[in-house]
């Protein structure tokens, strides 16, 4: 008996991760799991007028697109809530949970969210019942007030940010003012700045795989992750993965990416609604490999063993914890079980070690190709301008090396 599973693509600009991620299911050959032989093959969604009641093709959908364009969203939805697609990120949550709602709900679960607060537009809103609404509620307020209670430094940034949008550090009352006055039409968080930390955390997180990595956000693009083992101690370190994976269980996100500030041994999460991350081989280098072979495996472990998505949240049941007497850790230590619970992780632990035990080395033969290092060089040509490319092709092949060598 064989079973095909086509996984579906959705996808913007990108072209390095899609053509990887496309090459190793192709390599990939036919998965055996209970008794049975499945095969995947991978289709890049094309977007056109759609009937709700279509049925689509695809087993699992890979989307980098739908945080943007909202047609592919709205399909999304409909393949979620009719037709039991597999979705790596719950549209419904995504678009519902911005970050301003992830702060909300993991200040609630105890963790160190910095001091935050809303404050009301600067521009009024357009809309007809704006004026009247305004004039019989909206409370005057001072905005130094509110920066006295957050205190400085401290940063001001969108509710729903992303991409750095209209985020600013502000050292003083003058500073603060002016981007207030900046922010027009955007709803804005003050939030206390982390002063002074030790290091930041970007973790990757692909179905329960996180991989934690050194960013350093002041540097450019090709530089931001460094390639650095151990930069955490083991209790922060076990730290960030247990808060990235309790954030992406409890969102029901699972391909996202989590921003934390470690200062000596406390981790302050800044950021983490950060769906379909940025996985190309110019951002990530040394840690592409990882993460399209996690990618690999989450998606084929959904499709090959008919993991059922949930659309709706658990919320309950983490609220339970939080609301208890346990200690920090304690709760972190419940939460990482929920989470767990939620990826299915030892089972799927267990299929990579059996159905897809060969993975590791197809990924490693695959890097060491010629394939892989044509796809490089097309990556760096159209990233970077052409009196460049050389240093960084270099560059990237010597990273890749890096990792050839380590792995
Ligand atoms: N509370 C904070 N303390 C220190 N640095 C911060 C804080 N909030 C934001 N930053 C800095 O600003 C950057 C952008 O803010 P972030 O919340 O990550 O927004 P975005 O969603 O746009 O990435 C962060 O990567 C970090 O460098
Ligand atoms: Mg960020």
């Amino acid at each position: 008996m064989r079973t095909e599973h086509l996984l579906g693509l959705l996808l913007g600009t990108e072209e390095d991760w899609p053509r990887a991620f496309e090459e190793l299911v192709r390599r990939l050959g036919p998965v055996s799991a209970n008794g049975r032989d499945h095969t995947l093959a991978t289709e890049r969604i094309t977007i056109e007028p759609f009937d709700l009641r279509a049925k689509p093709r695809y087993h699992l959908v890979i989307d980098r697109l739908a945080y943007w364009y909202y047609v592919p969203r709205e399909w999304l939805k409909k393949i979620a809530l009719m037709d039991d697609v597999y979705l790596l990120n719950s549209p419904f949550t995504f678009q519902s949970m911005e970050k301003h709602a992830a702060y909300c709900a993991m200040m609630r679960l105890g963790l160190k969210v910095p001091p935050t607060w809303l404050v009301p537009y600067k521009n009024p809103v357009d809309h007809a019942k704006y004026a009247y609404t305004a004039a019989k509620y909206n409370q005057p307020f001072d905005l130094e007030e509110v920066a006295g209670h957050v205190g400085y430094p401290l940063f001001m940034k969108p509710y729903d940010g992303g991409a750095w949008r209209g985020v600013s550090r502000i050292g003083d009352p003058r500073a603060l003012h002016q981007a207030y006055d900046a922010s027009g039409e955007m709803l804005m968080h003050l939030q206390a700045s982390v002063e002074n930390y030790d290091s930041f955390a970007r973790s990757l997180t692909i179905g329960p795989d996180v991989m934690a990595m050194r960013f350093r956000p002041e540097m450019p693009m090709h530089e931001r992750y460094a390639v650095q083992h151990d930069f955490l101690s083991a209790e922060s370190g076990a730290e960030v993965v247990a808060i990235s994976r309790l954030i992406n269980a409890f969102f029901r996100w699972e391909f996202n990416s989590c921003e934390s500030l470690v200062v000596s041994s406390e981790v302050y999460p800044i950021d983490y609604a950060n769906a379909c991350p940025d996985i190309s081989i110019t951002s990530l280098h040394y840690y592409f490999p990882w993460a399209i072979g996690a990618l690999l495996k989450w998606s084929v472990f959904c499709a090959v063993t008919g993991r059922r998505a949930q659309v709706d949240l658990d919320t309950r049941r983490y609220f339970e914890v939080a609301d208890s007497d346990r200690t920090y850790s304690e709760k972190l230590a419940e939460y990482l079980k929920l989470a767990d619970e939620y990826f299915d992780t030892e089972h799927y632990l267990d299929f990579c070690a059996t159905s897809l035990a060969l993975v590791d080395d197809m990924v490693r033969d695959w890097v060491d190709s010629a394939a892989f290092d044509a796809l490089l060089v097309d990556t760096v040509r159209a990233t970077y301008p052409a009196a460049e490319h050389d240093k960084f092709v270099a560059h990237f092949r010597g990273l890749i090396g890096l990792w050839l060598k380590e792995n």
